[in-house]
């Protein structure tokens, strides 16, 4: 059984602003994250995330709900009795300290005693890649060596969760791509638990084992990155994670557990049953990405969507295609350009057929 370690109750968080104005930074919200976990809280500038880690922290306090850590009630403990440790946008490191003497600074503190602390501080050193660096300023490190420095920091306290705000957002594309596959492997190997902040969607995916989308203070879905991606629940997780269409219809008719038939435009379109809650007649709108769908010739067979090419983008690795469904709805189409050419290629103006697998597309109530 997989233990519980952080959990929210009903956690929620209040600001008010000098003008008297009230921040919902976070509506109640539920959330269990497990032993071990990557997790990650992703969402748009502003939408709660920092707030969230925060009050995990002990930073903020909850204007309502329970917090726990470890099964223990946190409301009111204060950030060095809690079991985590934060790790910065900034990195926040002394300038004037060596690296050596940034990652002992937490155990000095506690009064450790020097040999423990030199061995500790190589060891936390070690495992970020650092060794040899020990008599460094930060002014004389990269922006990933930083990076490691300050996770180093925070490992040598040996927290039982680490919390990461944007750890990477300072470092360019190429050094952000090494570094999540570090970090990843990193948290393997120590076992410890990362609750990991971000925007960005790829990284998201890419490292964590579960992800909270957020948008504007609620926790809109919590899902492994396969279903983030694949079963987006609501509009804004299907339009936020990667690139979705979205077609507008009615449904004209379902067979439980089966089939649901959807009319776009004049075309009608089948989606499985996985929806509850929805009745003929309702107006939904069907999520579907674009390289879930194939273009072939057209057939006169109707259960297909028929439209025409609008355009076509050659991307390289593959080619993107706008296609107009008759009754004015258009969507993204993209074929992988593989060397055998299994799809043929299309011209501006080409009548095509649109498919996709029944799987493959989702029925959106919100
Ligand atoms: N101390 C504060 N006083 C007033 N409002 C605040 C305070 N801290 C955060 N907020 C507001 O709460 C909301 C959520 O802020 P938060 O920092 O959690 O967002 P975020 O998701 O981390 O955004 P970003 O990606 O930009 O870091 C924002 O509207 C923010 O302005
Ligand atoms: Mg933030």
């Amino acid at each position: 059984m997989v233990k519980k370690l952080i959990e929210f109750s009903g956690v929620s968080k209040q600001f008010r602003e000098r003008t008297g104005e009230i921040v919902n930074a976070l509506q109640p919200s539920d959330l269990s994250i497990f032993e071990g976990e990557f997790f990650t809280l992703l969402g748009p500038s502003g939408c709660g995330k920092t707030t969230a880690l925060r009050l995990m922290a002990g930073f903020v306090q909850p204007t309502d709900g329970e917090i726990k850590i470890e099964g223990i009630k946190m409301n009111n403990v204060p950030p060095y009795r809690r079991p985590v440790n934060m790790v910065f946008q900034d990195y926040a490191l002394f300038p004037h300290l060596n690296v050596f003497e940034n990652v002992a600074f937490g155990l000095r503190i506690k009064h450790i005693q020097k040999d423990e602390i030199r061995q500790r501080v190589f060891q936390s050193l070690d495992i970020v890649q650092l060794s040899g660096f020990e008599t460094r300023r930060p002014s004389q490190l990269s922006g990933g060596q930083k990076q490691r420095v300050a996770l180093a920091r925070a490992l040598i306290n040996q927290p039982t969760v680490l919390l990461l705000d944007e750890p990477l957002g300072a470092l360019d594309l190429k050094l952000r791509r090494a570094m999540q596959l570090e970090l990843k492997s990193l948290q393997q190997q120590v076992g410890i638990t990362f609750v990991y902040v971000t925007h960005d969607q790829e990284e998201a995916l890419t490292m964590s084992d579960r992800i909270a989308v957020m948008s504007a203070g609620r926790i809109l879905q919590v899902d492994t990155p396969m279903n983030i991606y694949e079963r987006p629940t609501t509009r804004f997780v299907a339009d936020f994670v990667g690139e979705t269409n979205f077609l507008n219809g009615k449904i004209e008719k379902i067979i439980p557990g089966e089939l649901v038939k959807v009319m776009i435009g004049s075309n009608p379109v089948d989606v499985r049953h996985r929806t509850n809650g929805i009745r003929p007649g309702d107006l939904v709108t069907i999520a579907i990405r674009p390289e879930k769908l194939t273009l072939m010739p057209p057939t006169s067979r109707s259960e297909k969507l028929l439209a025409t090419v609008a355009e076509v983008t050659y991307l390289g690795t593959d080619t993107r295609y706008i296609v107009q469904i008759p009754g004015g709805e258009k969507a993204a189409v993209r074929v992988q350009n593989t060397g055998i050419k299994r799809t043929p290629s299309f011209l501006v103006g080409d009548q095509v057929t649109v498919s996709y697998d029944l799987d493959d597309a989702q029925i959106l109530t919100s």
